[in-house]
This record gives structure tokens, sequence and C-alpha cells, in this order.
């Protein structure tokens, strides 16, 4: 796949870019076919009762999950229930690209993958770390801290995000994917809908990442990637912006 100046445009100025029909559709079929497989016998939910299709799992679904279909790819329509706020965060585990793709339709308030637009030049450099994060040993006798060390200024970003940034639902159809880049801010969406959001994950990084990933988070933020993206004026236009859900 090669990407157009205006895709990397977009991406390199808003941390996300859709791609639509980026997969097979008949191979995003054979992978929804080997989630409802993969359930375990006397599974709760069952496929031709769209009533049993509510959240969350039960802990014995969850538990016979090997794969973690259940866990990562699948949200259940979460039923009749009051509506919570979006409220966004970056992941801890050390990545380049992630990459979300639909293997369903994901229409409209189902549960689709948010991202906070322009979130990602914000918050890289509140980071200590290029692309780790420290962490901190959790002890039984010393229980206030633990995990992930985020800095104030990473913490006061993500604050103002939830309130200055309106967030993009990258609804679509099957195989489409979405593109975001590692410190960009998102959610997975919340599922009003009656149908489950499938989508798998992935993430990618590039084979010196083992040394990249302790450098500091400081000097260009675009200095590992591509020479068309560290070239783009991040320029797009209004119909693309539109077919991206921004605006
Ligand atoms: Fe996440």
């Amino acid at each position: 796949m090669s990407l157009s100046a205006e895709q990397i445009g977009f991406f390199r100025s808003n941390g996300y870019l859709l791609v639509p029909g980026a997969m097979e559709v008949d191979l995003c079929a054979r992978v929804r076919e080997m989630m409802w497989q993969a359930l375990p016998p006397g599974a709760s939910l069952a496929r031709n009762d769209v009533t049993s299709h509510v959240g969350p799992f039960p802990d014995a679904d969850r538990s016979a999950d090997s794969l973690h279909f259940r866990e990562g790819y699948w949200t259940l329509p979460y039923g009749n229930t009051t509506r919570e706020p979006d409220a966004c965060h970056t992941d801890g585990h050390p990545f380049q690209l992630g990459v979300v793709g639909l293997i369903d339709d994901i229409p409209k308030d189902s549960g689709a993958f948010k991202v906070w637009p322009g979130s990602h030049k914000r918050l890289y450099p509140t980071f200590q770390l290029r692309y780790d994060q420290p962490r901190i040993p959790y002890y039984d006798h010393l229980p206030s801290f633990k995990g992930i060390v985020h800095t104030p200024e990473y913490l006061a970003e993500i604050e103002k995000l939830n309130s200055d940034t309106e967030a993009v639902e990258c609804w679509g159809s099957t195989g489409d994917i979405v593109f975001w880049h590692h410190r960009e801010a998102h959610m997975a969406g919340h599922n009003y809908s009656d149908v489950i959001r499938q989508a798998v994950l992935a993430d990618f990084w590039k084979t010196d990442f083992d040394h990249r990933r302790m450098e500091p988070a400081q000097g260009e933020m675009w200095r590992d990637w591509s020479a068309a993206m560290q070239a783009s004026d991040g320029r797009y236009s209004t119909t693309f912006a539109e077919a991206q859900r921004l605006g």
C-alpha cells in the first residue's frame, strides 16, 4: 500500500488516518467466523439470539479465551444504560504505529475507535522517553505508587484535551483500517448500538526499535519516520478532512 501526499499530510497533522477498503472483505468474514467458533461450549453469548449480545462478557467466557478475541476485538452493546462521557488515554506499552482493522461494518455510536486529533503533537514532548515509559514496581507495604510514571505536564495535557478537543469517531465499513500515532490520545468508543463492535488491533515498529524506545522524547518527533513523512507540510483539503470524520 502506498499513501498519497495528502494522506501523509493528514496523518502528520492529526495523528491518525482512515484508509477505506484496505483489507479484503472475504478475509474479514473468515475472522468474524473464527471469533464465533472460539466461544467456549455453553457460553452465554449465542450467535442467533441477539438478546444475548449485551456486555460485558461474563468472567467464565472471558477466561476461556486464550486468543483474547473477547478482550480486545469485540465490544458488546452496552444495553439499556446511561451514556458515559468520553475520556482519552495513551497506551503504556512501547510501539510506533497502531492499526485498527474494521472486520465488520462499524456504524456511528457503536464502539468505533475514537481519537483526539492533533493530540500526538501536544503529548509527545510531555513524555520522558520517545517510545517507552518509566515504571515503578508495586510493593504490598508501599501501595501509593505503582506502574507508569506520568509527568505532571502529561497529566495536565490529557485533562486539557478532554475539555478543549472534540474526539473523532473512526466509524466505517468492513475492510477499512485506521492508522494512529503512538502518542495519539484515544479510547475505545462506547457501544450504544445493538450490534457487536468487531475490530482487530495491531502494533508496528521499525527494526531498530529496541534501541530507540529508551531515547529521550525531545527533538524532531518525526526523525524515525519516512522521508515523505518528514518532508510533509501537513496539508490536506477540507473535503479530505470530512472523509476522515473531522469537522
Ligand atoms: Fe488504548
